[in-house]
């Protein structure tokens, strides 16, 4: 039996180099000897204010998108949130089940509240318990994740182990897994903060959808520092983020890639990155654009997931309905 893995994925279709390497990159190398599954989270979304027909296009052009760099449907279940009813209704049998407390202790919650705790959706606060059903709702081994939502994972732990001691073994309890390379793609324009696809700023990302020449403009502006020699060296994190993205695509040694540009300065190597980012995107545009011709494509591959994926729901839901007494 192969392991299963799970993971969730923001329904924008704009997708940046930070998320492409701290995580699908990751995820295609395990897409042979591994049960993938990715679902496109369009109910984590509604947790903050949004526009549904900018969800709804968002939803289908990340499908599309993700397909365009290597998820093979034939490969992977790709599959939308909401297609499937049963995260809701599993969400809220786990968050009778979750103390306040844990969900209190969420450091991206803390962040992202801030002083609005007054008007936020209570979605925003359970939002970790519809992930835990995301996860557990397969009985995932794996799940790959940036170390942000590294703490989200072991919250899953936590409920998947209360539930099984309380209920009966229903659940598998999944591990994180982390990227070594690259997990934090910071931003071009504030390299102090992770590339984030909510971040504004015309120069902070680099979209998987850019044209070269937002792609040149955005990199040959990144903020860097004024000192000299292209090393790694992470108390310069600008230029350590150059390098970190230089290193990711290209795949060289870091001893390599100091060497290659020793001597040379700043504009010499975001003029090699602008190279290197632009022929790492292309084929997937293409692809991206061949996929999108034909609506209905897309259609049909979210059908299918939903089909392959409905007698591995209805085992979990079964198990799950039976422990708690709703039979
Ligand atoms: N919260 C994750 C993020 O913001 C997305 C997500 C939702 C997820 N459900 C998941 C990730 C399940 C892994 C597994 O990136």
């Amino acid at each position: 039996m192969k392991k299963r893995v799970f993971s969730g994925i923001q329904p924008s279709g704009h997708i940046h180099i930070g998320n492409y390497i701290g995580a699908v990159r990751n995820w295609l190398v395990n897409l042979e000897d591994r049960d993938n599954i990715f679902c496109v989270v369009d109910q984590h979304a509604i947790t903050v204010p949004y526009d549904p027909e900018a969800l709804h296009s968002g939803t289908r052009e990340a499908v599309a998108l993700y397909i365009a760099c290597g998820l093979d449907p034939q490969k992977c279940r790709l599959f939308v949130q909401s297609h499937i009813p049963e995260h809701t209704e599993l969400a809220w049998l786990l968050t009778c089940i979750t103390p306040m407390g844990w969900l209190e202790r969420m450091t991206q919650f803390k962040d992202r509240v801030g002083a609005r705790r007054e008007r936020v959706g209570t979605g925003l606060f359970v939002y970790p318990t519809l992930m835990a059903a995301d996860i557990l709702l397969y009985q995932a081994h794996e799940v790959p994740v940036g170390d942000d939502q590294k703490q989200h994972v072991e919250l899953t732990r936590d409920i998947a182990e209360r539930f099984n001691r309380q209920f009966g073994e229903v659940f598998t309890v999944p591990e994180p897994v982390i990227p070594q390379v690259g997990a934090r793609i910071m931003g071009l324009d504030d390299p102090t903060a992770k590339m984030s696809k909510s971040t504004e700023g015309q120069y902070h990302s680099v979209g998987l959808l850019d044209d070269p020449d937002k792609v040149r403009k955005t990199i040959m502006r990144a903020v860097t520092d004024s000192q000299q020699g292209i090393v790694f060296d992470p108390q310069r994190p600008g230029l350590f983020n150059l390098l970190t993205i230089y290193q990711a695509l290209t795949g060289q040694e870091n001893a390599e890639i100091e060497t290659h540009f020793a001597g040379k300065g700043y504009g010499d190597l975001k003029k090699e990155l602008v190279e290197v980012v632009i022929a790492e995107i292309e084929p997937i545009q293409a692809r991206y654009r061949e996929l999108t011709a034909d609506p209905a494509y897309i259609d049909e591959v979210l059908a299918e997931s939903v089909e392959k994926l409905r007698p591995i729901v209805d085992a979990t839901m079964d198990g799950v309905r039976r422990a708690m007494g709703h039979r």
